[in-house]
């Protein structure tokens, strides 16, 4: 494949790419959106794969790593639950940034790049802060994934003087770019090189570390960015536009969606992008820190339940993490079409963190065949909350808290939530008086007019549907 061709080629994978984004912004749109990245990314690899860059004998390598990276990549969709994706994804991150760590050595080591003065230094730059983003991505994104699956505790680790720590790290970070961009030859510049790398990684560690269980979701956004950036540097190293182009995409919508995050869980962006946080607004969760709730929680049965959604003229199902353990949701479907059928106004309300990942409930809905029409978002539903009768709550219990509007002193107090208890009755669905994730207790259960449903949710809405129907 000749320059040029493969040029086109770039750009046409761009503008899928860009297309893809677009088509993700809206449940609707967001099938067509994958299929353009799939099809953009399809053109990237052949284009890059038949390009001019790489010689015959390079290409073996090539394919045997498509085949294995291929086929890892196959049995992980293949087995990975819902749940665990923001797992694969911190993972994937780290491969992110692994790959331009070892592209940055690689392209310092290679001696057929014979550069001179200012294309010298540029390169140089982008080898140094290639590698830096990439170790940070790296070893942050690996903790990141051994707390997600409960490897490393959810607490946050907090050094004394840790962000005197990280100021001297960057400090020795710029002193050591200093020395390797004065150095005169390979074997030279490779102690700072390789220093730098150190603590890149060590930094990495260090900033998730002292994160907080409850912020770990803006942290996997915000590592996204990171590896965003850190493939937008591998195609500075590379000389490929189109890998500077798809990482800048990545980079900028993880940090978009970062934001949009810590506005839905009411944490401040910019100390997130400074890493450690957790401690103020986010601070650790300790037992009996937040005020303990009043009253007593008052269980019903599933045909109770039923009874109340039978007679409500409108209902409001707020799905959390537990519908999606227990799988909940073609349950959750054939109940809103019999109650649609009985004249019911039956809507959803999602919060923006609702589950373990962004979107986690919008995907599992749409994969139930909900129509898009009644999936409302938080801001668009929290004002009719006084005006419906009855909210069904299922597995979900940090989103609907009322202590992190109510108790300043609460773990989670400033999140913005779904405010369930105005209407007129609530029915939370969970096994237990468990907490939820951010381990926090939930004064909602006891609340005059909130009723339990325990069991699995699956179980439960199950036989709430037989009576239904019955
Ligand atoms: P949670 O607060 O985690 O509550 C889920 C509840 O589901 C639990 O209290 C649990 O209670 C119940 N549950 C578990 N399995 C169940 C089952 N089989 N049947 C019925 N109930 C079951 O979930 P949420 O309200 O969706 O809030 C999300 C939380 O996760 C927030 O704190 C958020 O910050 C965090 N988070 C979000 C993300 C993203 S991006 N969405 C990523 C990581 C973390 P029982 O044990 O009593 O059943």
């Amino acid at each position: 494949m000749s320059q040029s061709l493969a040029t086109v080629a770039y750009i046409g994978a761009a503008i899928l790419f860009i297309l893809s984004l677009g088509g993700l912004s809206n449940p609707e749109s967001s099938r067509r959106g994958n299929l353009f990245g799939m099809v953009g990314m399809a053109l990237a690899v052949l284009a890059t794969v038949f390009g001019p860059r790489v010689s015959p004998a390079g290409m073996a390598w090539i394919v045997g790593a498509l085949v294995v990276g291929g086929g890892i990549g196959l049995y992980a969709a293949k087995v990975v639950k819902m749940t665990q994706m923001p797992e694969l994804v911190a993972l994937m991150h780290s491969l992110v940034g692994l790959a331009a760590c070892l592209v940055g050595f690689a392209s310092y080591v290679d001696t057929s790049i014979q550069l001179q003065g200012v294309e010298k230094v540029i390169h140089e730059v982008e080898i140094y802060v290639g590698i830096l983003i990439g170790a940070v991505t790296f070893s942050g994104s690996l903790i990141a994934f051994g707390k997600l699956n409960g490897r490393i505790g959810g607490k946050p680790l907090l050094l004394p003087a840790r962000h005197w720590l990280n100021l001297v790290a960057l400090v020795v970070v710029v002193w050591f770019g200093r020395e390797f961009l004065r150095a005169e030859t390979i074997e030279q510049g490779m102690l700072p090189l390789v220093v730098m790398t150190a603590i890149a990684l060590l930094f990495g560690i260090h900033m998730v570390m002292a994160i907080g269980g409850a912020d770990m979701p803006v942290v996997v956004s915000m590592l996204n960015s990171y590896s965003g950036w850190a493939a937008a540097a591998t195609g500075f190293m590379l000389s490929n536009d189109l890998l500077i182009v798809t990482g800048a995409l990545v980079g900028s919508s993880g940090a978009i969606l970062s934001y949009i995050m810590c506005n839905a869980m009411n944490r401040n962006f910019i100390s997130v992008i400074a890493g450690g946080f957790g401690s103020g607004g986010g601070k650790p969760v300790q037992k009996g820190e937040a005020a303990e709730p009043q009253g007593e929680a008052v269980p019903v049965s599933s045909a109770e339940t039923a009874e109340m959604l039978r007679e409500a003229k409108s209902v409001i199902i707020v799905p959390g993490y537990g519908m999606a353990v227990a799988q909940a949701q073609h349950t959750v479907y054939e109940i809103t079409q019999t109650l649609r059928g009985k004249g019911v106004n039956v809507r959803f309300g999602i919060h923006p963190v609702a589950g373990r990942m962004p979107g986690h409930m919008n995907v599992l809905l749409a994969e139930a065949k909900v129509p898009y029409d009644i999936v409302m978002e938080m801001d668009e539903i929290n004002d009719d909350f006084p005006e419906t009768d009855v909210v069904m709550v299922i597995g979900a219990n940090d989103i609907v808290n009322p202590s992190a509007l109510e108790d300043p002193s609460s773990p989670i107090a400033g999140m913005p939530v779904l405010e369930v208890w105005k209407a007129k009755t609530s029915i939370v669905m969970k096994r237990s008086m468990a907490s939820g994730y951010a381990g926090v207790d939930n004064p909602l259960f006891y609340k005059e007019n909130n009723r339990m449903l325990f069991g699995d949710a699956k179980k439960m809405l199950d036989e709430v549907l037989v009576v239904l129907k019955s």
